[in-house]
């Protein structure tokens, strides 16, 4: 409901701005801000690698429909944060943490699987959480400035590195939170002890968004956090009572509480904008598009919204103990987990815990044109307070 106004909003906006350009620009530039590159932060639904290049690779059959192969991501294919690359004119993020084949020239990406914003000391799996990929995009930042400035002679940094100037032009991107959640509902804490750990986890968000404007950082892009009560891996827990779940098969209690969640992250953007006069904070309900999605699968193409593509039995196609990619016994023989779904493209779950890349891209197509954020910015203007 919210959003059918914003809607009218955006368009108004690109009408403005058709008319301030003056139309004779024949072509509508589609990329205004023209960033040159992408600073990714966040967890598995952006992790292009960066896991895989620190605890092995995520292997087959991961990867399988576009890049024919384990691309270090959690996905038969693209990720949302691969369509928001491509849609920019921009290569794939290299993982800051891939020392073979990166390429930064266009951004680095510092989101890796099972990151939580809070310290690993406080919760979580991932010693990366979201200040230590601010450290690594911090020492990034000052090497290119130190190397660029003075040893290149021959040119060897700055074919992958990124200009100096492109960390004030680029586009932070932020996806996470998802973890810091659930790894307290799995540590058996209620949903209201979760809750209030909420406070903390925003806090602790917005040091971080503070630390890169700081350092220079101006347009931001920022995912809420999805409804993970729709997810198998969640939705398996043998602690998930019948009165818990909700008409379409979610666990109402855990989808409230990302809710809970993306109201503090967005109020904790609110008082982001008014402390950083010169950021660009656009804040994307990407929540709203994965729920439409799962509880309206049919309707836009998919089936079986709350099975998993790539896994192993029970009523969600998912066993935490026999993985995506993990081998299982059947008359005898080894049978690789994930041979079994053959139609990703109707698919929306991959693994239990990542969308396939069908629903990647419809996700991203739904939040690209500005329809799903505050304010209603398309991505290629998000450098821009008014458009
Ligand atoms: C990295 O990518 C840029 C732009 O895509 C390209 O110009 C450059 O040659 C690449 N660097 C290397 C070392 O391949
Ligand atoms: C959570 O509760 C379940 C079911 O009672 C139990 O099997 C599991 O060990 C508990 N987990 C933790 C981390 O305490």
């Amino acid at each position: 409901m919210e959003f059918c106004c914003r809607r009218n909003f955006l368009v108004e906006g690109v009408l403005l701005y058709l008319l301030l350009n003056g139309v004779a620009n024949a072509s509508i530039n589609k990329h205004p801000c023209d960033f040159p590159a992408i600073f990714n932060f966040g967890d598995s639904n952006s992790d292009t690698g960066g896991w895989s290049a620190a605890f092995g690779q995520a292997g087959p059959p991961h990867g399988e429909s576009y890049f024919h192969g384990p691309a270090g991501r959690y996905c038969d294919g693209r990720l949302v944060i691969d369509f928001i690359a491509q849609s920019l004119g921009l290569p794939f993020l290299s993982p800051f943490l891939d020392a073979l084949g990166s390429n930064f020239t266009h951004g680095a990406n510092f989101a890796t699987a099972g990151s939580t914003i809070r310290p690993l000391h406080q919760s979580g799996v991932s010693p990366f959480s979201l200040n230590v990929q601010w450290y690594q995009f911090s020492d990034f930042h000052r090497r290119v400035q130190t190397i660029l400035d003075k040893t290149d002679e021959d040119g060897v940094v700055k074919k992958m590195a990124p200009k100096v100037e492109d960390f004030a032009r680029g586009l932070y991107t932020f996806d996470i939170g998802q973890n810091d959640l659930t790894a307290g509902l799995f540590q058996n804490l209620t949903v209201d002890e979760v809750k209030e750990s909420v406070p903390d986890i925003v806090g602790q968000f917005k040091t971080v968004i503070k630390e890169i404007y700081d350092d220079g950082g101006r347009s931001f892009w920022i995912h809420n956090t999805g409804p993970f009560g729709c997810l198998p891996y969640v939705l398996d827990r043998q602690l998930i009572t019948a009165g818990q779940v909700d008409k379409h098969g979610c666990v109402g209690p855990y989808n409230e509480l990302a809710r809970y969640f993306n109201h503090q992250l967005k109020e904790t953007v609110d008082q982001l904008r008014e402390h950083l006069p010169k950021a660009v904070i656009t804040y994307v309900d990407v929540y709203s598009v994965k729920y439409a999605l799962i509880t309206k699968a049919t309707r836009y193409g998919f089936v079986h919204p709350l099975r998993t593509c790539c896994g192993h039995g029970g009523k969600y196609n998912y066993n935490m103990n026999i993985g995506c990619g993990g081998k299982v016994k059947v008359n005898g023989e080894d049978i690789l987990v994930g041979k079994a779904c053959d139609d990703p493209t109707v698919m929306i779950n991959w693994d239990g815990v990542h969308y396939t890349e069908a629903a990647n891209k419809w996700i991203f197509d739904q939040i690209v044109s500005g329809s799903f954020s505050d304010p209603p910015t398309p991505i290629g203007f998000a450098c821009r307070k008014q458009y």
